[in-house]
């Protein structure tokens, strides 16, 4: 079994039954809600990067320049991180999939607008993505990244064991939609996410358990709590 630690707003550590270590949407040093510092967060082997905010990307250049990881992330964003001096990554786009030595990552698509913090010039503009994970011990996680509920969700029924949504409304789709979403995608357990790291997106994660129902098992994480998956 894989196990999926949450580290406050987008920002989760999965680390598989084979010890790798993969960083989702790292922001950490200046995340009001976070557990743990950048430097804190121990060996990282890779980080995912679903767009460019600095909510998401913050803290990816420097996790990954201490660790050695390689950043997936859209081509666009990879491109950028090399400029900034990391070493290793891999460019995809959305839709593409490839085989990982620890299972496949698809890259999803997120309806969502598109920056890179400290890209000055704008000229690494990207587009958003989520991440369907296919671990080799047979989980399969979709982290939607930032997005608004899009019918595309659909295409992932059937996909997905444990699914990691937004629900802060205002920047990504609210508790309303992440509900309809469940109902989209039919995965076996929810985990909320991007919900009250600031005032603007305060939610109430039991009262969006109570909406989902039977749907799913919605699974309520604090910062620094870890959920076997
Ligand atoms: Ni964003
Ligand atoms: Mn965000």
């Amino acid at each position: 079994m894989a196990k999926l630690t949450f580290h406050g707003h987008s920002c989760f550590l999965l680390e598989t039954d084979d010890g790798t270590r993969i960083l989702f949407d790292p922001w950490l040093d200046e995340n009001p809600v976070a557990d743990v510092k950048a430097d804190d967060v121990g060996a990282v082997d890779f980080i995912l990067v679903s767009h460019g905010h600095s909510d998401h990307f913050a803290d990816c250049v420097k996790v990954a320049k201490r660790t050695g990881a390689t950043v997936v992330s859209t081509y666009e964003l990879v491109s950028f991180t090399q400029e900034q001096g990391v070493e290793k990554g891999h460019g995809m786009n959305i839709g593409g999939a490839f085989a990982f030595p620890f299972g496949k990552v698809k890259l999803t698509p997120a309806l969502h607008t598109g920056s890179i913090a400290g890209d000055k010039d704008g000229t690494h503009t990207t587009d958003c993505a989520g991440f369907l994970l296919t671990l080799n011990g047979g989980t399969r996680l979709y982290h939607a990244g930032d997005t608004a509920l899009i019918m595309d969700m659909q295409l992932l029924a059937g996909q997905v064991d444990v699914a990691l949504l937004p629900i802060g409304d205002n920047f990504t789709m609210g508790p309303e939609d992440a509900v309809r979403a469940v109902g989209f995608i039919q995965p076996k357990v929810v985990v909320p996410m991007h919900y009250d790291t600031f005032d603007l997106i305060k939610q109430d994660p039991e009262a969006f358990r109570a909406s989902v129902g039977g749907q799913a098992k919605v699974e309520i994480m604090k910062p620094g709590q870890t959920l076997t998956v």
